[in-house]
């Protein structure tokens, strides 16, 4: 029973659907989470991940049939498991890696170890992270040795949140690596048997931890180019959107869309991680930096690109509406996201703020939040689209001013409306 018992530790985004496809490979599962009320809801049949298919389904599949379980004793989990895979957050303070969720949890690993077991670290980390708060943290205070006793692994999750458990089974092959060639081979086999387009096996731990980060960074980078792009191209009366178009048409090039700023708990965080490992040995990620810095301001950017609508127009601006609170189109996650500046910026300039989400039911700063479009729009004299939600796609500004009863300023900082009628969007020359 033991030996095919994997315990995961943290039951988010990525966790979530992960132990779902161990369940489903057949493993027996020890779901674990610090989070009582999250685990509390699992064990009662209450979705917590509504926007991920199938995962909750095999949740309480799983616990009927007794081949899964919740919990949030991770020590008592570690015991009864030979696998343990963390898929704990490492988070930013002051843009400085805090490492204490991961190390909560290698402490409830550690005192329940045996030999043999073997330990994969799935959560984004700086380079380095497995093998000084895994490998030397176990092995100094258990006084047993890696590759001999015990065995780890490092395998990035590389998920798109809302179809994760099909990106975890079917659409990527797996990036895995370990401490040496039996941790190694263990990966391979455990991640084998849920990634049908198999393994690619990483030479050192750092590689993997690296891969994870290269791709982060690549997207925020480009993201950086398509929004300096994309505000050159305004100022200087060429349409960004005809240009991106063209020149994405050449197979080298792929400009990506510019946006109100980059969110999420993955892209906006993973280059500090570089540039705090590039500092570490006193070295830079300019590149990293400046990126940042964009991506950071385009909130700001966004509200002011509005607000000079109003000032062209000679219109006042009492009421605006953010259309989308959700970080990225379509998913249910505002981590991050950059609605909450623009939120912030529009009520410094005494602005009431509506916000609308199709998928997000609540949020903790204080703002009207609502799911019915109608409701957000009525009476706004101003509408930023921030997300690119599918449902927006429909929108043109005929259909908005019904809503709003008069004839609001429609500034889109997606191009989700681009070439509709009467509508402003980031990098258009209108
Ligand atoms: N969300 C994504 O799209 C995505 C994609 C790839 C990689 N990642 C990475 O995966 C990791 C997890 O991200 P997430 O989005 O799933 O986060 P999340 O916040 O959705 O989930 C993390 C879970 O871990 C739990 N937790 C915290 N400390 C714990 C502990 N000591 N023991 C047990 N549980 C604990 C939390 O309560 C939470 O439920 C991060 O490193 C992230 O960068 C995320």
């Amino acid at each position: 029973m033991r030996e095919n018992t994997i315990a995961v530790y943290g039951i988010g985004k990525v966790g979530g659907p992960l132990a779902a496809a161990f369940i489903r490979a057949g493993y027996n599962v020890i779901g674990v989470d610090v989070d009582r009320e999250k685990i509390g809801m699992i064990n009662d049949g209450v979705p917590i991940l509504p926007n991920e298919p199938e995962v909750d389904k095999t949740f309480s599949e799983a616990i009927k049939n007794g081949t899964a379980i919740f919990t949030t004793d991770g020590k008592d989990a570690s015991y009864n498991s030979k696998f343990k895979v963390i898929t704990v957050p490492v988070f930013l303070i002051d843009k400085v890696p805090d490492f204490t969720a991961l190390k909560s949890a290698i402490n409830d690993i550690g005192s329940g170890m045996k030999e043999g077991d073997m330990i994969s670290l799935e959560s984004s980390v700086p380079p380095g992270t497995t093998r000084k708060q895994i490998i030397m943290h176990i092995e100094r205070n258990l006084k047993i040795k890696v590759e001999k006793d015990f065995y780890v692994s490092y395998s990035p999750e590389r998920i798109y949140e809302g179809r994760a458990l099909k990106d975890i089974e079917e659409n990527y092959p797996k990036i895995i690596s370990g401490a040496g060639e039996r941790s190694l081979k263990m990966a391979s086999e455990l991640y084998g048997k849920i990634a049908k387009k198999g393994t690619i096996k990483m030479s050192t731990l750092e590689a993997a931890e690296m891969e994870k980060l290269a791709e982060g960074v690549y997207r925020d980078v480009n993201i950086a180019l398509a929004n300096e792009l994309a505000l050159l191209c305004g100022k200087m009366k060429v349409d960004f959107w005809e240009v991106r178009n063209a020149a994405n048409s050449q197979p080298y090039c792929n400009i990506h869309r510019p946006g109100a700023g980059v969110g999420g708990n993955c892209i906006p965080v993973y280059p500090y991680f570089l540039i705090y490992s590039a500092n570490a040995i006193g070295s830079q990620f300019r590149l990293a930096e400046i990126s940042r810095k964009i991506n950071e301001r385009m909130p700001v950017v966004v509200v002011s690109e509005f607000i000079e609508r109003f000032i062209i127009n000679k219109k006042s601006l009492k009421t605006a509406t953010v259309l989308g609170l959700a970080f990225r189109g379509d998913v249910d996650d505002d981590r991050l996201s950059p609605t909450y500046e623009i939120i912030s910026r529009l009520k410094s300039l005494q602005v009431n703020v509506k916000v609308h989400d199709p998928l997000i039911k609540s949020t903790n700063v204080d703002v009207y939040l609502t799911n019915d479009i109608k409701d957000a729009l009525a009476g706004a004299d101003g509408v930023i689209i921030a997300t690119d939600h599918s449902s927006y796609k429909d929108l043109d500004y005929e259909k908005i001013s019904n809503m709003t009863g008069n004839s609001p300023i429609v500034f889109d900082a997606r191009g989700v409306l681009y070439g509709k009628p009467n509508i402003y969007v980031l990098g258009s020359i209108r």
